[in-house]
């Protein structure tokens, strides 16, 4: 059985890129037996760039439906709230005493933001090692992640490496992470990777009209209705076949190079095939969304599972360690 770890920040409600670059692949890995998923919403991490609270326990809420929406089993996997076992903040520090401060000042996820001239707070600069302590808590085998996280488990590993050599004892398992290579980039309304920074993502939960603007917002260039287009350079279609069965992509592509189809054509295409995949996520996650009760006692029952495997690791540590 292979434990299988990841967190997403809840600084959002989870966007179309989000959805199919990060939790449709996280619950289809959690389906198959030979895993044991362990999915928590990294509201801890969030702390770095979000401080207001009502933001803050709304995303939460937010995360935790859309997992629940798109179909992972709390009863055979866990899902729960990071803050809510803050014996975390106690591995941190422990991970902190043997993390090279010089190493850490090499983080892209730091560099890259205070080489911008953001304002860098301690939090964003410890943030990998917060990150390290998640996955050693819940001594996790494997760590689905994207590319730009890659770091923060080289990290992690050589924490766990260096700690268990330190003591000549196998206090943290070695966690691998994953990285799917292939993992798609799902195009925002500009055109650049979909992301809440640039504020250019689709909200799949947004009522009818409200996405219809959204969807009907993407950029297309000014060519005319009658000219022939190439799909292959247009934002619509770029989103559009990754929810497409191939006989629709098909279909779109022949219409664009035939001409006589427009930008709002496919729009409109692309609202409605939104509309109908993600019918059945789109009502359950209202639904959990006006039970607030039903989903904090799912985070709740994550959590007990959760405590239940950290508390026996935050042991080994202490113990060898000396507290
Ligand atoms: P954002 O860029 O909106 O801040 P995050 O960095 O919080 O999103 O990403 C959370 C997860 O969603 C990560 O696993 C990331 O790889 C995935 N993800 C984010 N944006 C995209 C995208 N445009 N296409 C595919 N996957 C994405
Ligand atoms: N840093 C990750 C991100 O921004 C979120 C995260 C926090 C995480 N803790 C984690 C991912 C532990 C994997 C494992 O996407």
């Amino acid at each position: 059985m292979s434990r299988i770890l990841t967190g997403i920040q809840s600084s959002n409600i989870p966007h179309l890129g989000n959805i199919l670059g990060a939790v449709q692949p996280a619950v289809q890995l959690s389906h198959d037996k030979a895993n044991h998923a362990i999915y928590f919403i990294a509201d801890l991490h969030s702390l770095t760039s979000q401080r207001d609270a009502a933001a803050r326990r709304e995303s939460v809420h937010a995360v935790a439906a859309t997992w629940l929406a798109f179909g992972l089993d709390t009863q055979r996997n866990i899902l729960f709230r990071q803050s809510s076992v803050p014996e975390v903040c106690e591995l941190t520090w422990y991970l902190s005493c043997f993390m090279s401060f010089q190493r850490l000042q090499l983080a892209h996820s730091f560099k890259d933001k205070s080489e911008n001239g953001a304002d860098v707070n301690t939090g964003l600069f410890t943030y990998p090692v917060l990150m390290a302590a998640d996955i050693l808590l819940y001594d996790t085998n494997v760590v689905p992640v994207g590319k730009d996280q890659k770091q923060h488990i080289e990290f992690t590993r050589d924490l766990a490496e260096r700690i268990n050599h330190y003591y000549q004892k196998e206090i943290f398992v070695v966690p691998e992470h994953r990285i799917d290579e292939e993992v798609m980039v799902v195009p925002g309304t500009d055109g650049r990777k979909m992301s809440k920074s640039y504020n250019n993502f689709i909200n799949i939960f947004l009522p009818e009209k409200e996405l219809k603007k959204v969807v009907m917002s993407i950029e297309t260039d000014s060519t005319p209705l009658e000219a022939p287009k190439d799909p292959d350079t247009n934002n619509v279609f770029a989103i559009y076949r990754l929810l497409a069965t191939p006989e629709q992509t098909a279909d779109m592509r022949s219409k664009f190079l035939a001409g006589n189809y427009g930008y709002g054509h496919a729009k409109t295409a692309l609202f409605e095939l939104i509309l109908e995949t993600y019918h059945t996520q789109r009502e359950a996650y209202h639904n959990f969304m006006n039970d607030r009760s039903l989903l904090e006692s799912e985070l709740k029952k994550g959590e007990n599972k959760a405590r239940e495997i950290a508390l026996p690791v935050l042991g080994r540590v202490r113990e060898v360690m000396g507290f």
